[in-house]
């Protein structure tokens, strides 16, 4: 036997017991005679204490010997400690080691493995497995553990089936591009590993299945954000005979019961908004709020005067933001050099402090006067103290701006506690979506979405203005799901792919097997995916997803671990029927 005992467990009740321990060397002291170890794993850190009366003497030797991360297992007694450490569960004892084994040595590592550790990113990447030795980013997987096993509890108990769907599939077209695998069997042909597994969940409705779920892996080739991984996990579920409003209840309780279990919060009903009034209000279809700051919309009364710049806008928009007025002249051009950034596109800012004394001091002075002002300050909500800040412009993009700077100033203020949790559902996505690219019509979640029933007329007449029945959850300014109704008869689904542009060919092609099924009585069917990465993130408090996966690719979609991906050599190739590589 290994161990007797973790090294998080020993406490006063066991002085005097024999105990086995093994683990990993934290840090030792050497005083000559006296030498102690700090001894690691999992479960905490134990105390020992080899001590020249004591100790045999041999062992003494072997303890001089010991280096950061030696793997080691010691025999000996539990005793009390001479000084005591009350932040340590184990402060109060330590073992007086009587045999020490070596069982593994260690090169010294190449960052300490503590909390606050020296090392870089890239570093703590290389050697990942190390990295989880630490307590954060082990603790962040025994999290998503607790996370993922409570949402199989949950859904188990509401009679959902888990079902595993294949990964070697035909592509699926949920937006991002497909990572592909060349078939050795069928030589010039691919595999595509799923985006999700959109349509094998229908086809298990169409199977009779009812209730599904899988945490599931899926794959997209985009572009990396800190809530972005090139494969990523997925609580993927469908329902049979339901509408929105059971989804939406189901999954309402799943997240109810997350943050119940998980963080011990209890929140009744969530509420729900439309993505227009997501977009009117936060310019942004996934708001955060957990704090106010809502838009305010101030054509009528900032369009009356000689501002050409606010007269030509299409939208003239501010929000007020909470204690802003100690903003110094030189931090709100600083505001403005931030919001004229590419990334975010702002041609400036118009801002209004709002005195102690209820008067006012704005940028455009010139233009408007204290009557103008004050009703900017009604429309915005703006209280004396605050900063109240415009913009102006085409209204897709200066909304979008302006969400930008609504989150900004909530980091900066601190506004956004990560132990308050604030959940939403945003209801009514638009079906379809204007690629300014390739000048047509996209699906804006994906293409088996089913439009409403009563906006299909205009399908053809207004086809940006018909809403789905599709659905996405937020939390906390994320969106950690999202879900719709689907089509699920025969003639809807091809509308919907004539109006995506595939021809009915090239529909058949693709997704002849899913037309097919719908002629064999598919029953009306919905569901939604919560992106499991996201979700634990955000309910550990955090919002970079890489911190709660094991073994995550970096910034370029590299693993720098196991280094991958790699070139293949030419006998694989040829096997493989594909192209030698050319220089690039
Ligand atoms: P969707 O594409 O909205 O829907 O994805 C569902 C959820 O998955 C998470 N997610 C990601 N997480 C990490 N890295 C990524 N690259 C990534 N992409 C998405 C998000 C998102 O809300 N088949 C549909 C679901 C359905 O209709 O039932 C789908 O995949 O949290």
């Amino acid at each position: 036997m290994y161990r007797t005992h973790k090294n998080g467990e020993l406490r006063l009740e066991n002085l005097g017991q024999e105990v086995t321990l093994a683990g990993w060397v934290q840090k030792t002291r050497d005083k000559g005679f006296m030498i102690w170890v700090d001894l690691r794993d999992r479960y905490g850190i134990t105390q020992l204490i080899f001590d020249g009366d004591r100790t045999p003497k041999e062992m003494m030797e072997k303890a001089k010997m010991l280096g950061r991360e030696f793997v080691i297992q010691v025999k000996g007694e539990v005793i009390e400690r001479v000084s005591k450490n009350a932040n340590m569960p184990t402060g109060d004892i330590e073992i007086l080691v009587k045999e020490l084994t070596i069982l593994n040595k260690s090169l010294v590592p190449p960052f300490t493995i503590e909390d606050e550790t020296d090392g870089g990113d890239e570093l703590r990447m290389k050697y990942r497995y190390l990295d989880i030795r630490r307590n954060s980013v082990k603790n962040n997987l025994i999290f998503r553990s607790k996370v993922a096993m409570e949402t199989r509890k949950y859904l188990s108990g509401e009679g959902f089936i888990e079902v595993e769907t294949p990964y070697l599939i035909k592509s699926t077209p949920e937006g991002a591009r497909d990572f592909v695998v060349p078939s050795r069997m069928n030589a010039g042909q691919f595999y595509a590993l799923p985006q999700s597994p959109q349509t094998f969940k229908q086809l298990l409705m169409v199977g009779g299945l009812d209730k599904y779920f899988q945490i599931v892996k899926c794959f997209r080739d985009e572009d990396l954000r800190a809530d972005r991984q090139p494969e990523f996990t997925q609580i993927d579920c469908e329902m049979a005979f339901v509408e929105q409003e059971d989804i939406l209840n189901a999954f309402e309780g799943l997240t109810r019961h997350l943050l119940k279990e998980v963080n011990g919060v209890e929140i009744s009903k969530f509420p729900r908004m439309t993505y227009d009034d997501a977009m009117r209000k936060y310019g942004n279809d996934k708001p955060d709020i957990r704090f106010g700051m809502e838009f305010g919309e101030l054509n009528a009364v900032a369009q009356h005067k000689d501002f050409g710049i606010f007269n030509t806008a299409e939208l003239v928009v501010g929000i007020s933001v909470p204690g802003g007025n100690v903003f110094t002249r030189k931090e709100i051009d600083g505001l403005i050099e931030f919001l004229k950034r590419p990334q975010v596109g702002a041609s400036g800012m118009v801002y209004v402090r709002c005195n102690d004394d209820g008067t006012f001091k704005s940028s455009v002075d010139k233009f408007y006067d204290e009557a103008d002002l004050k009703k900017w300050a009604e429309i915005t909500g703006a209280k004396a103290g605050d900063l109240i800040c415009v913009l102006s412009g085409v209204a897709d993009k200066v909304r979008g701006q302006l969400s930008v700077l609504r989150m900004e100033m909530a980091n900066r203020l601190g506004l956004r506690n990560p132990k308050e949790f604030a959940p939403l559902w945003v209801v009514d996505f638009p079906l379809l979506e204007w690629d300014e690219e390739t000048k047509r019509f996209h699906a804006m979640h994906h293409p088996f979405t089913s439009p409403k029933p009563e906006d299909m007329g205009m399908l053809d007449t207004n086809p940006g203005k018909v809403r789905a029945n599709a659905y996405d959850l937020v939390l906390n300014g994320n969106e950690i799901g999202g879900g719709s109704i689907r089509i699920h008869d025969k003639q809807t689904q091809a509308l919907m792919f004539n109006h995506l542009g595939f021809t009915p060919e090239k529909a058949k092609e693709q997704f002849g097997f899913l037309m097919n099924a719908f002629e064999y009585g598919a029953p009306p069917h919905g569901g939604i995916a919560f992106g499991l990465d996201r979700l634990t993130a955000i309910l550990g408090g955090q919002e970079t997803i890489r911190d709660f996966i094991a073994f995550p690719k970096n910034n370029s979609g590299r693993d720098v671990m196991i280094d991958a991906p790699s070139q293949i050599d030419d006998e694989q190739l040829k096997e493989l029927c594909l192209k030698i590589n050319l220089p690039l």
